[in-house]
């Protein structure tokens, strides 16, 4: 019965079956309801709605959408109380508010997803969506608002049926949130602008995550970012059903984050005056990603990419040198000295300050340790020494000191693949180890019985393949560095991140180690101007396959002819909500039957 119903709605599959990522099953059918502010919502039997509703625009919480410098922010209706204590229903009425604000305020009219001229929008007055029930069937815990990875249960059953009765049942808040983002996502706005419609019902979808753990790496040290892009950030997050943002916080770049009994690392290091988070500034993005079930993850990257010896001095090495080749991958170098009891006061006096602030929001924090070069402590008075067999031990106690604390503070330390790798660390099995190498890193950190997070170059770092920033030296630069390519060249188009997932290459006793991705977003040539076109709608394309995995229901590998549809019409959905991504195609290619589009290589 359940299968027949899926062959009907791959029969129908195409732009009009539009959920972005794919859910696990589903089946819809092409029968059409209208919804309208009238719709009566229920969470455990108990009504919950928006105060104001929408048609109350002379209320100042009214939904708006205010363009401004570029930049599209939106409220709609309920803003839950701040503060680091969750309830459920705080947080599925915010979860009913963005999204009826979604439909309602942000929907749009998908002319550039319909032939030209055809008759496709539904005559008004047809059946009603009259009522949303949702049920949570299991209590929310304190682990479900700052979950370790797959504490949670993210999954959700979504029911709409031809009469207009739709249903939401999950076992957590945060599966409710992950069904209310596929709810928004089966209407459209009427061209009379006062209707809003689907053409999928009836609709049963049952769904859950393949990874728990689908993040984005966003760089906020080496270009400077408002709070207000990292929230839109999150809201994009979510509405791929993403669930970390990595924060790199510190690098040698820039310091932007303020600990207040370490005042001079923000004053000394932020880019300007005023270019910094404040302890409210970094507990209001985390709150606003409890609220959207994505966890912020804090990075302080050490012992390398350690930017603080203008605001304290001596417990860094090489900080500036040149040639800055030798020491670090790009200037300026700085690195904590190894064996050092001052440099481990200090990163205690760090975590003291910064990481009781982070625990009631997260589960993790991330110690870094990419690109950590051996020649750092040939700069180094007490060591002058670049003999990786002599610094080793010297490291691992380095580490044992951080992780403890880490622990000892509430989190669980997370680290690059280079301390397991290239400096043997052994570390805590708790550790979540992160590759961005590429090659058989995961393999080997998961035979190692590390919990492994890909963030494989090849595929997910977002910042490749724009061409080389750093400045040629003098000679012939034109000959000796034509077309000036980046390191990581080329461009990770999404289809080759499509074609990716974080378990290829692993043997099958050792995939149960793999926890997910990130997408990373390394900001040498990105700031605000430009985050949202590199991110979107690309870093939907990896969302998808950790949500549903590379293998479809029929065993198949998932087309790209099926999902650049479905990922062109996310981008439409994610811009109309004020996520400025850039188009996957050409506009006419979005219009006509998706065949068309195909290449000639046959
Ligand atoms: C809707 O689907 C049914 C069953 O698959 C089919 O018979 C019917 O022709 C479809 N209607 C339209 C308008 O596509
Ligand atoms: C999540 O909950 C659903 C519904 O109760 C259940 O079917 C599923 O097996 C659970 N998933 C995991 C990973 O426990
Ligand atoms: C380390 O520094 C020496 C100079 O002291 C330099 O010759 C060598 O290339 C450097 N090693 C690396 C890996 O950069
Ligand atoms: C490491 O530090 C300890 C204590 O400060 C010191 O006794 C030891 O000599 C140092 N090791 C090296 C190789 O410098
Ligand atoms: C790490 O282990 C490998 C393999 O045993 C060895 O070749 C390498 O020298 C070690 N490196 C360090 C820094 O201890
Ligand atoms: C999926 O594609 C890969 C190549 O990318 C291929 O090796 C594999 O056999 C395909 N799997 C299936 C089930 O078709």
């Amino acid at each position: 019965m359940f299968s027949r119903a899926i062959v009907a709605a791959l029969a129908l599959s195409g732009p009009a079956f539009a959920l972005w990522p794919v859910p696990k099953h589903s089946s819809t059918g092409n029968d059409t309801l209208f919804i309208d502010q009238t719709v009566q919502v229920t969470y455990n039997g108990e009504q919950v709605w928006w105060t104001p509703p929408y048609d109350d625009p002379g209320s100042p919480d009214f939904a708006e959408t205010r363009i401004d410098d570029q930049q599209v922010t939106y409220t709609a209706g309920y803003v839950p109380p701040s503060g680091p204590h969750f309830t459920s229903k705080e947080i599925v009425q915010g979860g009913v508010s963005r999204t009826f604000g979604a439909i309602f305020q942000q929907g749009f009219v998908p002319w550039m997803l319909r032939e030209r001229d055809s008759n496709s929008e539904p005559n008004l007055g047809g059946t009603r969506i009259r009522t949303l029930q949702i049920i949570q069937t299991q209590h929310d815990s304190a682990n479900t608002f700052k979950p370790l990875n797959g504490a949670v249960n993210e999954s959700y059953a979504l029911d709409v049926d031809a009469k207009g009765h739709a249903s939401l049942t999950a076992p957590s808040s945060t599966g409710i949130l992950r069904g209310l983002e596929t709810f928004s996502q089966l209407f459209f706005k009427h061209s009379s602008g006062t209707a809003w419609y689907t053409q999928l019902a009836p609709v049963s979808i049952r769904d859950e995550p393949k990874y728990p753990h689908r993040g984005l790496l966003l760089d906020v040290s080496r270009h400077w970012f408002e709070v207000s892009d990292i929230e839109r950030t999150i809201d994009a997050l979510a509405m791929n059903k993403m669930n970390v943002l990595h924060l790199h916080a510190t690098d040698t770049q820039s310091w932007p984050l303020e600990i207040p009994s370490l005042p001079l690392l923000a004053e000394k290091g932020a880019y300007h005056k005023g270019l910094s988070y404040s302890p409210s500034d970094l507990a209001s993005i985390q709150e606003y990603g409890v609220h959207r079930g994505v966890q912020v993850i804090v990075e302080i990257d050490m012992p390398g990419h350690v930017g603080i010896d203008k605001a304290y001095p001596g417990l860094s090495n090489a900080y500036g040198v040149n040639p800055w080749q030798w020491y670090c991958a790009q200037p300026p170098c700085g690195s904590f000295k190894l064996n050092n009891t001052d440099v481990e006061k200090f990163i205690d006096k760090l975590f003291e300050d910064l990481l009781p602030r982070l625990s009631p929001y997260s589960a993790y924090f991330h110690t870094g340790g990419d690109e950590y070069k051996a020649n750092n402590s040939l700069l180094d008075p007490a060591l002058r020494t670049n003999d990786m067999n002599t610094l080793q031990p010297m490291l691992q106690r380095f580490l044992d000191h951080v992780h403890g604390k880490v622990r000892d503070l509430g989190l669980v330390p997370m680290v690059w693949e280079e301390m397991i790798l290239d400096w043997n660390a052994t570390l805590g099995k708790d550790v979540v180890a992160q590759t961005w190498l590429g090659g058989g890193a995961i393999q080997k950190l998961a035979q190692a019985g590390y919990k492994v997070i890909d963030s494989s170059n090849d595929f997910y770092y977002l910042d490749c393949g724009r061409g080389e920033w750093l400045d040629f030296a003098n000679g012939d630069p034109f000959n000796n560095n034509y077309p000036f390519l980046d390191w990581c060249d080329p461009t990770k188009n999404w289809k080759l991140m499509y074609s990716h997932e974080p378990t290829d290459g692993v043997s099958d006793d050792l995939k149960k180690n793999v926890i997910g991705g990130e997408v990373a977003v390394w900001t040498e040539t990105i700031d605000p101007t430009s985050l949202d076109s590199i991110i979107w709608p690309r870093a939907g394309a990896a969302a998808e396959i950790w949500w549903s995995g590379k293998i479809d229901e029929k065993g198949q590998n998932r087309s790209q002819i099926d999902a650049r549809p479905r990922l062109s019409e996310q981008r439409e959905r994610m811009l109309a909500r004020g996520v400025r991504g850039t188009p996957i195609t050409q506009l006419w290619c979005s219009q006509v039957d998706v065949h068309n589009c195909e290449s000639g290589n046959y």
